[in-house]
This record gives structure tokens, C-alpha cells and sequence, in this order.
């Protein structure tokens, strides 16, 4: 389909570089505009890490919420709070309005995925740093994540508008005059160029440790990654005068699970934050050191507040991430998952290590949860948690966790109309951004399921101005 000299009621193409939920999110409203879309991806397989996704989506208010109790203006001030007071004293108007799109475009982002798409976001947990219950993900087996990518993909696959090239690495934007023409890109040892607007939806640089992230988080070198162990994009658009932003503000998730198989591995599977949101807790020697729902933030900075177990090769720390039977019960999906592939066991609390200091640690918690005792850490919300008379021989599930390199808050600077600021503050035409790629919504601390969110967003923004780009620049042509 290419986009070289088409007869003149064909409308030119939109080129889409990414094929995670940004992308996918972009390419699904283009071809909803009747504009054709060429997706290019540098991996074999589609879906990016957006794939990957675990806990879920954000959306306020939505049907799928208990009633009553949650708010967007509660949503807003908790995305406020995660972004940092000294964070947003700089650029504050740019990232209240980025914010605010974020927020209050949730809602349909939720009904658009549900309603129109057929994704299932029928349950909603409550993750840290959320005053409420608002990530969304299906009641089935299949990770958010996953079924979202394949529900998107395999309708963008039956629509004869869709061409998708993978094995696609873009290494080059094309401008003429300031406006973005095209890309040029590497398929095997053949460079192809692309004509057309271009939505850029390529993700963040988590996984790239040997180079953006070492260039801007020398002190995170070492750390294990749950991101794909690839270079991030960023440069290419700061190539063409794109202003980036919050470049050192990286999250680090506070649990991926060390493989009892091979610990030192540097690509680690997350322990899903709903293990902790639906009960789990948190132990070291034993003993719970932190409230489980704070921000990832101060999760990870109450463990690497001790020195790390490991320093050759990846530098982790020994953490057990502890469930009860009820929490085991209601996060069964990703649970058998982790034991299946040896992430988690089943244990007694005797087989455990510190087994003595485990089972008084898990006495007072339940006095804790029934109310007897308030947590001196600061939990107040204990999901699905219902052991009461902890025994050595009760069943827990546990599995060993440390710090991992998750998530790159920094970016592209960009509008809420998902355009891209250059350094004098103008937008450049024939450019769109959405997702990981972009800063200026998080700031120092992303919140869970905000991520996916701002993909659909940002992503569904982007396509529609493209649309509109290509139908205003065709009637000039
Ligand atoms: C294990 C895991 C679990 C997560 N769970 C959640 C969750 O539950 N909720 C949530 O909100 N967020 C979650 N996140 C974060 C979220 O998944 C990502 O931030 C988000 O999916 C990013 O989407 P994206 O479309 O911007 O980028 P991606 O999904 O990473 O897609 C970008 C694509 O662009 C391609 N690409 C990059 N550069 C080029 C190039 N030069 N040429 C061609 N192609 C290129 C990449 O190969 C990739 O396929 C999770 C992340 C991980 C790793
Ligand atoms: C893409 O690359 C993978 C891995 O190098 C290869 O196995 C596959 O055949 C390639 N597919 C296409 C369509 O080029």
C-alpha cells in the first residue's frame, strides 16, 4: 500500500511507527476515518510491552466501579500527588492540561475498549497510590495487556486499510521545511522509505540499560529490567528538534521475581501489583517493613534503603512477596501462572525461611486486619486478606521479589492534541506522539494502569489528527 503516488481518491497514508497500544490505539481510529495506516515494527512479533500488561486500565467513573464512590476529581488529585510537588512546579500548566486529558478522556477510553472493541474490563482492583478501586481488567484467564493487543491487532489485521511490516526498524524521521514528511527505516539489510504523516508511538527505554537509561540513570546500571532489552527511540525525534523532558525520572517497580532457576537473569517477569492491591504483603527477614499500597516509589526506596544481596552482575535484593489463601483465591489467574513457571510457591509457614519470625509477623497482621490493632506502617486497605489464626503448618504462597527497572516517566514533550513541541515551543506538523515515548504526565512516579491509559488516550487523540491532517492536506493538494 506504501503511500508513492496514489490516484487522487485514495487518501494518502498515515504511518504508524510502534505496534504497542499507542500504536494499535492511533491505527484503530485512522482506519476508523477511512485513512489507511501502515504500521512499522522492529520486532517479529507485534504488541510491543504493552502485551506484557498485567493489572489493567484506568477509568473514572465507569460502570464497572462500585457506585458512589470514587471521582474524577479523586483520580486527578492522586495522579497530582504521584507526580511530585517539586515535579510539578515546573511546566505546571502543560502538565495539568496533559493531565486532565488523561483523567477526564478515562471514562470513554474504558467504554471505548468495552463497548466498541469487545475487550472484557469487567473487574477493578485498587493498585498503590489509588485512593480507590479503578484499574480494570477482564474476569477471565487472559492478562489485560494480552487480550486488549490481540482484540486491537486481529481487527486491524481483517481491514484490507491495515498494512503491518515487521522485522521494521525506522531509523530516521524525514522533515522538509519544518513539517514531517516520512521515515526511513531497515527491514534485514534493506532501507526502505515512507512517505506520509507519521504517529510515533514507540515506547519508553527501560530495557535500553547499556544506553539511554545508563546515559541518564548512571546510578541504575546493574538493575534488572521488565522491559524488552532494546534501545529506546527518543533520539529520533529529538533528532528533528523535539524537546524532551523528565529524562531521569525512571520507575522502578518494586517487585519482579528472581527465578529460583537462574537469579541473575537481567529480563525478569513483574510480580503483578494486584498481588499486593488484592492482600499480599511484603516481607524481609520476616518481618513487613512497609505499607504494600504506597507508590512504587517508596515501596522501592523502603527496600533499597538496605544494601542490595547481589552486586556482580544484576544488583537485587531478597524480598518475599507473602499471600494468604483468599488473596491466592481471588488473584488465581496470575498466581497459577507464577507457579507453573516456578515464580511462586506453595508452602507451609514452618518450610518458609524465618519461619518463626513469619508466623508472629503474620499474628499481628491479622489482628491488624480485623481491626484490633492499627498498622504502624500505615495500611488501612487489605484486600481479600481472611487468615486469622496463622499455625506452622498453614499453606502461604510466596515467592522472592527484588527492584526492577519498569517504566520511563520521561519523553517527548507534547500537547493534549498529542502533538510534538519543538524547542520554540511551536508544534511540528505531520507529527503525532502517544504512550511510553512521551513525558510530562507522570513526572517523578507513574500510577498503575495510568500507562495503558494514556496509550488509548493519547493514542486515539493522535489518530484522529492525523485523520483530519491527511483530509485537510488532500483537499489542498
Ligand atoms: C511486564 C509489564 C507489565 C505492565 N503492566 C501494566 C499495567 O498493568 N497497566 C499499565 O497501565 N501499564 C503497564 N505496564 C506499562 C505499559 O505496558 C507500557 O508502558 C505501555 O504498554 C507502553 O505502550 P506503548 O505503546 O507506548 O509502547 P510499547 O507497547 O512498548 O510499544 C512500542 C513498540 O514500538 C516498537 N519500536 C520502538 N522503536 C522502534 C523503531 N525505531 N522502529 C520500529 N519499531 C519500534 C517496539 O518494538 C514496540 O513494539 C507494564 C509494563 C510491563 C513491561
Ligand atoms: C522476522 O525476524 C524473525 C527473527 O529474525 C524471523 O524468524 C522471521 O522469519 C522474520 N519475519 C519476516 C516476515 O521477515
Amino acid at each position: 500500500m506504501g503511500s508513492i503516488l496514489q490516484a487522487p481518491s485514495v487518501k494518502q497514508s498515515v504511518i504508524v511507527v510502534g505496534s504497542g497500544l499507542a500504536g494499535l490505539s492511533a491505527a484503530s481510529e485512522l482506519v476508523a476515518r477511512n485513512v489507511p495506516v501502515v504500521i512499522l515494527e522492529r520486532q517479529a512479533k507485534p504488541g510491543g510491552n504493552s502485551i506484557k500488561a498485567s493489572s489493567g486500565i484506568n477509568g473514572v467513573p465507569t460502570r464497572f466501579q462500585p457506585p458512589g464512590l470514587d471521582s474524577l476529581q479523586h483520580f486527578l488529585d492522586d495522579t497530582i500527588n504521584s507526580v511530585s510537588s517539586s515535579v510539578m512546579s515546573t511546566m505546571t500548566e502543560t502538565r495539568r492540561s496533559l493531565i486532565s486529558t488523561l483523567t477526564s478522556s478515562s471514562a470513554s477510553a474504558i467504554n471505548w475498549l468495552v463497548d466498541e472493541k469487545g475487550v472484557d474490563l469487567s473487574r477493578v482492583a485498587q493498585l498503590g497510590g489509588h485512593s480507590h478501586a479503578r484499574t480494570h481488567r477482564g474476569a477471565g484467564q487472559t492478562p489485560p495487556g494480552a487480550s486488549i493487543i490481540t482484540t486491537l491487532l486481529s481487527q486491524l489485521k481483517a481491514n484490507p486499510l491495515v498494512e503491518l511490516q515487521i522485522n521494521t526498524t525506522v531509523t530516521k524521521v524525514l522533515t522538509s521545511q519544518g513539517e514531517v514528511i516520512g521515515v526511513e527505516s531497515q527491514q534485514g539489510g534493506n532501507v526502505q522509505t515512507l512517505h506520509g504523516p507519521v504517529v510515533f508511538a514507540t515506547g519508553g527505554f527501560a530495557g535500553d540499560s547499556t544506553g539511554a537509561l545508563t546515559r541518564y540513570r548512571p546510578d541504575l546500571h546493574g538493575y534488572p529490567s521488565t522491559n524488552e532489552a532494546l534501545p529506546g527511540s527518543q533520539d529520533l525525534l529529538s533528532e528533528i528538534g523535539a524537546q524532551l523532558l523528565d529524562m531521569d525520572q525512571v520507575q522502578v517497580h518494586p517487585t519482579g521475581f528472581i527465578d529460583p532457576k537462574d537469579p541473575s537473569k537481567t529480563t525478569k517477569f513483574l510480580a503483578a501489583e494486584a498481588l499486593r492491591g488484592e492482600g499480599g504483603i511484603l516481607l524481609r527477614r520476616g518481618k513487613r517493613f512497609v505499607d504494600e499500597l504506597q507508590t512504587r516509589k517508596v515501596v522501592t526506596e523502603a527496600i533499597t534503603a538496605q544494601p542490595p544481596s547481589t552486586t556482580e552482575g544484576t544488583k537485587q535484593w531478597d524480598i518475599v512477596l507473602l499471600l494468604d489463601e483468599k488473596t491466592y483465591q481471588s488473584t488465581k489467574s496470575h498466581v497459577d501462572f507464577y507457579l507453573w513457571k516456578g515464580l511462586m510457591q506453595k508452602k507451609t509457614i514452618s518450610e518458609l525461611d524465618h519461619s518463626d519470625v513469619v508466623l508472629e509477623t503474620l499474628e499481628q497482621y491479622s489482628d491488624i486486619v480485623q481491626g484490633k490493632e492499627t498498622d504502624a506502617l500505615g495500611r488501612k486497605s487489605f484486600g481479600n486478606w481472611a487468615l486469622r489464626e496463622p499455625k506452622p503448618d498453614t499453606v502461604v504462597y510466596v515467592g522472592n521479589v527484588t527492584p526492577v527497572v519498569h517504566y520511563t516517566m520521561g519523553g517527548v514533550l507534547f500537547t493534549p492534541d498529542a502533538e510534538v513541541l519543538d524547542a520554540d515551543g511551536k508544534a511540528i506538523d505531520g507529527l503525532w506522539v502517544a504512550g511510553e515515548i512521551t513525558g510530562g504526565i507522570h513526572g517523578a512516579n507513574r500510577l498503575g494502569g495510568s500507562s495503558l491509559l494514556e496509550c488509548v488516550v493519547f493514542g486515539r487523540i493522535a489518530g484522529r489528527n492525523a485523520a483530519r491532517y491527511v483530509e485537510t492536506t488532500s483537499d489542498k493538494r
